[in-house]
């Protein structure tokens, strides 16, 4: 290979879309067509189907000089066509089974349609609901994160439980490589403002913001994308001390680091390089193998070659990587196989319906006072559907939708209607996502009052949410506000259901309204999934993977706090308290409510003396004290009580599900290691200190509603 050949595999070029010539496939370029026949370009991002990927990919291996094939990757986050909740809202099923399943279908979609690589799962913990990508996080765990990582790149990476494993097979037709983003603490932008610098302790750095990728990286992931982000100083697109000594040396990762859209240039505007040829030499060093659509590798790599800024044999290790994931990928033997065959019909109503089941896994009953719910089918009344989500069907998706269509998304009216046969539904948008309308507000008012039931349907748009989509104050807007506080004074029964990307800071709403289900962004199936919860066909299950903060001024937010010398205490001004709002969160992390009620008793830990190594077993009894059979998650946190640094007040360490009749107790089983008893110490390396420890377990991260019992760990 010359030396422009290799710079060409470097390099990730962004599909024009110039036209939409069938909505369905995007366009190529002439200019894009020439840059593939002439080895410049390596993978394409933002292409997709199956006509698109087969005709760039025939250019590439059949008219170019190498032939060598071309990778496409696409940002398929929650879905390619069947769209299922946004990850915020699937880490609320607590269920690593549903999230592998979801990725694992939306890579069968996403590789009928050519489409090889995508830029998910992406694993930063989020902790301030003023950062909007917090949508596409897990919440706020980095135990949590571990578990989503893993079911993530097991479905889409494909092959089953343990399959994933570094080395595994990536080239069946319907496997995906997956990258795991944005390496790392992106989530920790200061005060929440998109892009801005991130400035964390180590300790927080290796606690709570590396494991999702450590175990992203044990669980075999193909790839890995730095965050735009500078973290202390260091932008992490050039930041050799994490991509290359901590991610490939110590953690063994040996795919491919792709940057984030044009972040290698950024290093010009973050002041650490002087140039592109500057900037190229800093990313390509730092281990960032694919340039993605900024100018410095393609424009400026060989330049920084030439002045002696980096060597041929570090593109070498680059443009290898590269190679091996096409490998890997099985491109070499057949460029064509994925794409070659479209996903059938039955596929297809699988994924619809695991995308229902996914939707509705996913909502979290945050209140309901008055026990307005379940709504009772057989006894048919007039419902209005109010507010300018009730029949949004794009607002459904959320964002990174990928190919994701409105027009075959159920709207939670359209659910509604079809789930309540012989009852009256009715529709007003009332306002705006953010425009007061005050004839719509007053046709919405009207239909309230004349209606037996509202179900308000407020929150964010679609695009509130993702990436750049900070919000200063992320609460419910003006208009909105408006057309809830006059319809829930008329006085008649409203259940608010909030289609949102974080946790909305609203504490009026809650004031006012009894009943409040967070449904975030559902997907394809939003409105059957939301009649599914209304009616009680099933009981909701979700549970908040975030703090609910009650005031914006408590953010960033977590149960995993760590003590401090003067715990918050009402009767004394010298505590660690507001003096405005709570300390608490509106709603802890775990909360989320069903149609019954769940006690638990008699924590059993055994054995109550380990040694490091050790298995330590967990079980509690649950009983569903209510009328209605449904699912509880349940917790357990884990207390360092005495150690050589301050150890959070809790870590969840692990969970069980238990299914129960009206009536009947079950028994929850947990199991840890010792290795769950470790932390992390400033150069993240794992230290197990002995001592005691204490299990809290319970249904939510409320630590005075939780049962507890101690182990110890001793030395040998
Ligand atoms: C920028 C985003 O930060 C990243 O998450 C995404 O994968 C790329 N753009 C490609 O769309």
């Amino acid at each position: 290979m010359t030396l422009e050949d290799k710079i060409g595999q470097l390099v990730m070029l962004v599909m024009v879309r110039p036209e939409f010539a069938s909505g369905s496939q995007s366009v190529i370029a002439d200019s894009q067509r020439e840059a593939i026949r002439t080895g410049k370009i390596g993978s394409m991002l933002d292409i997709w189907g199956a006509d698109v990927t087969r005709d760039a990919q025939g250019v590439a291996v059949k008219e170019s000089r190498l032939g060598i094939p071309l990778l496409f990757a696409h940002d398929v986050l929650h879905g390619y066509e069947t769209i299922f909740p946004t990850p915020l809202g699937e880490a609320a099923a607590f269920s690593p089974e549903l999230w592998e399943k979801t990725a694992r279908a939306a890579a069968w979609e996403m590789t009928a349609g050519g489409v090889a690589l995508t830029f998910a799962p992406m694993l930063d913990a989020a902790r301030d609901p003023r950062w909007g990508r917090m949508v596409e996080s897990f919440g706020e765990d980095p135990w949590l994160g571990g578990r989503f990582a893993e079911a993530k790149v097991r479905g889409f990476q494909g092959g089953g439980q343990g399959a994933a494993q570094a080395g595994a097979d990536l080239s069946a037709a319907d496997a995906a490589a997956a990258t795991a983003k944005h390496l790392g603490a992106y989530g920790a932008v200061t005060a929440g403002r998109e892009y801005a610098a991130v400035d964390i302790s180590s300790r927080s750095l290796h606690e709570v913001h590396l494991p999702a990728f450590r175990t992203a990286v044990d669980a075999g992931v193909a790839a890995i994308m730095p965050a735009f982000t500078s973290l202390n100083g260091e932008p992490m697109t050039g930041n050799a001390n994490l991509l290359q000594d901590l991610v490939r040396k110590r953690w063994g990762f040996n795919g491919v680091m792709i940057s984030d859209f044009g972040a290698v240039a950024e290093l010009i505007a973050h002041g650490v390089a002087g140039d592109l040829a500057e900037a190229a030499a800093l990313a390509l060093a730092a281990g960032v193998d694919i340039d993605m659509a900024s100018e410095a590798y393609p424009q400026a790599l060989a330049e920084a070659l030439s002045r002696g800024l980096i060597t041929e044999a570090q593109i070498d290790a680059a443009v290898v990587r590269v190679l091996m994931l096409k490998v890997r990928l099985g491109l070499f033997d057949d460029a064509f196989r994925r794409g070659a065959t479209p996903i059938t019909a039955a596929q297809r109503d699988a994924h619809r319906q695991l995308a229902r089941e996914a939707a509705r896994a996913s909502m979290v009953l945050l209140q309901d006072r008055d026990g307005l719910l379940p709504l009772n089918a057989n006894a048919p009344r007039h419902l209005a559907v109010i507010g300018p989500f009730a029949d949004a069907p794009s607002d459904m998706l959320g964002p990174w939708h990928a190919e994701g269509d409105e027009a075959a998304t159920v709207s939670f009216l359209a659910g509604l209607k079809a789930a309540l046969p012989g009852w009256q539904v009715s529709l007003a948008k009332g306002a705006g996502a953010e425009a007061v309308e005050p004839r719509a507000r007053n046709d919405a008012l009207d239909l309230a009052e004349e209606a037996d039931i509202t179900v308000l349907c407020i929150g964010e748009a679609s695009n509130m949410c993702g990436e750049a989509t900070s919000r200063a104050d992320p609460g419910i807007p003006h208009s909105q506000r408006q057309l809830a506080e006059a319809l829930i004074s008329i006085g008649k029964p409203v259940i608010v259901v909030l289609t949102c990307g974080r946790p909305l800071i609203a504490p009026w709403l809650f004031d006012t309204a009894g009943c409040v289900l967070a449904a975030w962004f559902p997907g394809s199936e939003a409105g059957n999934a939301l009649a599914d919860i209304l009616t009680g066909a099933h009981a909701p299950c979700g549970k908040l993977p975030i703090s609910w903060p009650a005031s914006v001024g408590q953010i960033p937010i977590t149960y995993a706090e760590r003590p401090t010398g003067r715990p918050a205490n009402p009767a004394e001004q010298q505590t660690s308290k507001y003096w405005d709002a709570p300390v608490l969160p509106l709603f802890p992390f775990g909360h989320g409510l069903t149609y019954t009620r769940f006690a638990y008793a008699n924590l059993r830990v055994s054995p109550q003396t380990v040694r490091a190594g050790d298995t330590i077993h967990a079980e509690v009894e649950i009983t569903n004290e209510g009328n209605v059979h449904a699912e509880e998650t349940a917790f357990l946190f884990v207390r360092d009580t005495l150690a050589s640094t301050v150890r959070p007040v809790m870590e969840l360490k692990a969970m069980a599900k238990i299914a129960l009749a009206p009536g009947k107790t079950g028994v929850a089983r947990f199991t840890l290691s010792t290795d769950d008893l470790a932390f992390y110490d400033d150069a993240g390396n794992p230290r197990l200190e002995t001592g005691r420890f204490k299990m809290l377990v319970g249904a939510r991260a409320d630590r005075d509603a939780l049962l507890t019992a101690d182990i110890t760990l001793q030395s040998d």
